[in-house]
């Protein structure tokens, strides 16, 4: 994910506004609006990991935030508009039917908002959630989680209804003429806009024209929830952050209730291999920089994982300074997880890593030792350098020795780059299709 500050354009001209779209790792789109004349902007569905990315980018360009819009209530990732409003004294703004705590305007189906002279008008658009609002330009449409390029969004929830969808669809964007730019809440191809026109011809669920029909079609074959939907609910109605740490038995209740993907397990291949959580991806300390959109990618709260909790904060700490957010830490680790009834997965038996540590410890120990007496007495500083490792790791609980002997071949057998057991839960944003919890429908069987 490129970081905004490195970005080097300042969006594009849409009509008379310029408009920034920040694509997010798990297929959700930011985007600020921006009239070049008055310098005022506005956010809308700022993602909590872009809180940062886009105060600073306020701050760069000199302009104002009058107003951070959420155009629903999002099931599915974590809304920054309550750290983004506060930071910024920006105006919220949702449909009344949000019930998030904090907002001050809640506009009617019509009502317009202006930055500068320019008009922005809000229509409420039910159908993927009860409280769904479109934002309306001079030539751009941002849709939200309604129509997304080549496809709907799902009803299943929050008050959706396919029918409801319907109607919006053909009362919104049917008037629209064809070139008006269409700016998706979510894609998970990493396309970033399309037109009317272009959905006209291509999408089959805008060639729908029997409402049962496509009432049928899109209720047919609900995808599953997106991970930790009910926590995220509670977050973004709260607005309130998500905690530094959890217990291990809230960890076990979450991953009971299927968060197993949003675990992160920041341990080594060899402990991971021995025992993991179900559904965990590993992506060890050191690698943690590198892989920083795997973290992004992955369902929000993120659980940090390791054996007792120490090597899960160094990891929470590295990536808070990536301004990546939603990160909590399982207090006490793996151990304490399965002790409070968390269900683990057991592997292969293996000679653990803190076992190998004291072998090789012990051994170096006793090679001082023999070489100090058969060759030179300076050799004894062998013994003494690998006893003052021992004891500065058992301080600091860092140890070097682990971490070298974690990067040996034989702890490195199965996968070079410590793969998921469940690819599907933080899928690359260049899949082709929609992770199977997301926010969009799933095709049509038939067009009709
Ligand atoms: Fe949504």
């Amino acid at each position: 994910m490129t970081s905004l500050q490195e970005t080097p354009s300042v969006g594009e001209p849409v009509g008379a506004l310029t408009v920034v779209s920040l694509p997010h790792p798990q297929g959700c789109r930011t985007y600020l609006l921006v009239d070049p004349t008055s310098r005022q902007a506005m956010a809308v569905d700022v993602h909590l990991d872009f809180v940062e990315d886009v105060v600073a980018l306020v701050a760069k360009h000199e302009w104002s935030l009058p107003y951070v819009v959420d155009t629903h209530t999002h099931a599915d990732h974590p809304s920054g508009s309550a750290d983004l409003g506060k930071r910024m004294s920006s105006t919220r703004i949702a449909h009344e039917k949000s019930q998030h705590e904090g907002v001050r305007r809640h506009p009617a189906d019509g009502d317009v908002l202006h930055l500068g002279d320019v008009v922005v008008t809000v229509m409420h658009a039910p159908g993927h959630t009860l409280d769904h609002m479109v934002l309306r330009t001079d030539a751009a449409v941002f849709a939200g989680d309604t129509l997304l390029i080549g496809g709907v969004a799902r009803t299943d929830f929050l008050g959706g209804d396919a029918g409801q969808l319907f109607d919006s669809l053909r009362r919104v964007f049917d008037g629209l003429p064809d070139d008006t730019i269409v700016y998706p809440g979510h894609d998970y191809a990493g396309r970033s806009t399309t037109t009317i026109g272009v959905e006209r011809r291509t999408n089959p669920w805008l060639q729908m024209k029997d409402r049962a029909y496509f009432v049928a079609q899109l209720t047919a074959n609900q995808p599953p929830r997106p991970a930790n939907m009910d926590d995220l609910l509670r977050l973004n109605r709260e607005g309130v952050d998500i905690p530094a740490s959890i217990s291990a038995a809230e960890a076990a209740k979450l991953v009971a209730a299927g968060a197993g993907g949003s675990v992160i397990d920041v341990r080594t291949r060899i402990e991971f291999d021995g025992e993991h959580v179900e559904g965990s991806r590993l992506i060890t300390l050191d690698q943690l920089t590198d892989r920083a959109d795997e973290v992004r990618a992955t369902p929000a709260p993120r659980l940090l994982l390791c054996r007792s909790g120490s090597r899960a904060e160094m990891g929470r700490q590295v990536l808070s300074r990536m301004n990546i957010k939603g990160l909590t830490v399982v207090t006490g680790g793996i151990e304490a997880f399965r002790a409070a009834g968390g269900v683990t997965q057991q592997g292969k038996a293996v000679m653990s890593l803190e076992r190998q540590v004291r072998v090789a410890a012990g051994g170096l120990v006793v090679l001082g030792v023999v070489l100090g007496f058969l060759l030179h007495p300076a050799l004894f500083v062998l013994s003494a350098f690998v006893g003052t490792g021992l004891v500065f790791a058992g301080v600091t609980n860092w140890c070097g020795m682990g971490l070298l002997i974690a990067k040996a071949p034989w702890n490195r057998s199965r996968s070079a780059n410590s793969g998921s057991a469940s690819a599907c839960a933080a899928a690359p944003p260049s899949c082709s299709a929609a992770p199977p919890a997301s926010c969009s429908a799933g095709a049509p069987a038939a067009k009709k």
